[in-house]
């Protein structure tokens, strides 16, 4: 068997169906809204990647900083034979991990991104000898399945990617993937922490215009596969922090009045000048509240540590 398999876990032209049917609620809606998986074609993948070395997006770094020192620990408390990891993108900081887990024999990496798997997954098999990757394109808030390879498992959340589900979502998210973990079984996820509104502002709206280029991506995603003709030089980049609902939140701003063609779902949206369109939320997270929603799924958070900025935070839960 080849090290290396990648398995499409949604029906035939899932995508297509999908994106048409949450284009079609989310501009339909007041306020207008996209949900954030749709920013992950290759070029959205490239650019994400691109966004976590920027100076002013700290949650990449602040996260390696913990899973550096604390990947041993980890490892010693879950001694897994398989990795599971969600939203697993480059698989960058999941080396780590890899490298820790001595007794590790499958790494499953799950993404919406083909693309960002196969690059990933052929890399790891490169590398690591005797290491197998079984990919999944697959979206892990619809009812994941995983292959059935040996237990313990370790499933890991990194990124702060959690923060882009909204709260109700969350816990829906929570209890599936609580429903995945037998006894002996881990879930280790990344939340970004509640910090200064400048620090966290910039974080989502760099200088270099990286983030904005990223937010516009979902733009170039829905004409090219529904055939609409969003011009996103007409819309502006804006990333306000929500001091109530502690999130970022992530919008495309009309610049001025125009309607949009989207003929796949037969749809002419009208934007005023100045209207936005909210394309992400990212949620900041604060340690009980952690711990909170984690219990509320059925999980006990045993161990939580930061970087030394206290920016982020990694939390490992068991089930009983
Ligand atoms: N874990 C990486 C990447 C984070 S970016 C890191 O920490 O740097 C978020 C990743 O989740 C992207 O690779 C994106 O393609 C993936 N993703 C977003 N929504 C998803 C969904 N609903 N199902 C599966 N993957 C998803
Ligand atoms: N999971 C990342 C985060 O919330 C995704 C992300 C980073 C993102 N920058 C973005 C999503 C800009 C949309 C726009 O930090």
């Amino acid at each position: 068997m080849s090290p290396f398999r990648i398995t499409r876990t949604l029906p035939e032209d899932a995508t297509g169906a999908a994106l048409r049917a949450d284009v079609r609620r989310g501009l339909t809606g007041s306020p207008m809204t996209l949900p954030p998986k749709w920013f992950y074609d290759a070029r959205g993948s490239e650019l994400f990647d691109e966004i976590t070395t920027l100076p002013e997006y700290y949650p990449t770094r602040a996260e390696r900083e913990i899973l550096l020192a604390r990947s041993g620990e980890i490892a010693a408390a879950s001694g897994a034979r398989t990795l599971v990891e969600l939203g697993s993108g480059s698989s960058e900081k999941t080396r780590y991990l890899i490298d820790a887990l001595t007794g590790l024999r499958t790494y499953v990496p799950v993404d919406v991104s083909e693309s960002a798997l196969a690059l990933a997954g052929r890399a790891l098999v490169a590398e690591r000898p005797g290491l197998e990757v079984h990919a999944l394109i697959a979206d892990f808030t619809a009812g994941l399945a995983l292959p059935g390879t040996p237990g313990p498992r370790l499933v890991a959340f990194l990124g702060g990617t959690i923060g882009n589900l909204l709260p109700a979502e969350r816990a829906a998210f929570l209890a599936s993937v609580r429903a995945l973990l037998a006894p002996g079984d881990a879930l280790l996820l990344g939340t970004d922490l509640v910090k200064d509104e400048e620090v966290l502002v910039r974080a989502y709206d760099d200088a270099a215009g990286v983030t904005a280029a990223f937010n516009k991506n979902v733009l170039t995603v829905i004409n090219r596969e529904l055939g609409a003709d969003f011009d996103p030089a007409a819309f502006e980049h804006v990333a306000r922090w929500d001091a109530e609902r502690e999130w970022i939140e992530m919008r495309l701003r009309s610049r001025t009045a125009q309607t949009v063609k989207i003929p796949a779902v037969d749809l002419a949206v009208d934007f005023a000048e100045g209207e936005d369109l909210r394309t992400e939320v990212s949620a900041k997270f604060r340690e009980e509240g952690v711990r909170g929603e984690l219990a509320a799924a059925g999980m006990e958070s045993v161990r939580w540590w930061t970087d030394g900025e206290g920016r982020f935070a990694l939390s490992l839960s068991v089930v009983r």
